[in-house]
């Protein structure tokens, strides 16, 4: 059964220019985008979306960097979906993904590493919902 996650391409690949090349691997995987919206978001908005990481030492520069420029927010859909873009994007540390994975060819860093997904059923339904209205999901 088809199956939604949440993804987010960041600050840093929006920055580049890497907005219509990772479209390009998301579709080429088979995804359909359910909803997609570029848009800059608060510091307070990047707080309350990774309020679970906020006793990591990483937090207050993730919050930072998360708010420094536009993203484009993504609600996707397949089955699978959201173990399949976990592959697709390839580890949270580039130095660590493997070739051919998004992380691989356009993070540069454990902290711009150009990708979002969400990482389990629970995760992706709090983030879809944050971030997208119903009637938003087409
Ligand atoms: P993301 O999937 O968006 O979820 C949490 C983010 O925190 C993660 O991607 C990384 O970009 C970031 N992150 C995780 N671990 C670290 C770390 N050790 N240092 C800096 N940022 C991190």
């Amino acid at each position: 059964m088809a199956q939604r996650t949440f993804s987010i391409i960041k600050p840093d690949a929006v920055r580049k220019g890497y907005t219509a090349a990772i479209l390009a691997e998301i579709e080429k995987a088979s995804f359909r985008i359910v909803s997609i919206k570029k848009q800059s978001i608060s510091r307070p908005q990047a707080e309350g979306f990774y309020a679970v990481h906020k006793e990591r030492p990483f937090f207050p520069g993730l919050c930072d960097f998360m708010s420094s420029g536009p993203i484009v927010l993504m609600v996707l859909e397949k089955e699978d979906a959201i173990a399949d873009l976990r592959k697709l994007m390839g580890a949270t540390n580039p130095a660590n993904a493997e070739e051919g994975t998004i992380r691989k060819k356009f993070a540069a860093s454990i902290s711009e590493n150009a990708i979002h997904g969400s990482d389990a059923e629970d995760t992706a339904a709090f983030e879809i919902g944050y971030w997208f209205a119903g009637y938003e999901l087409v």
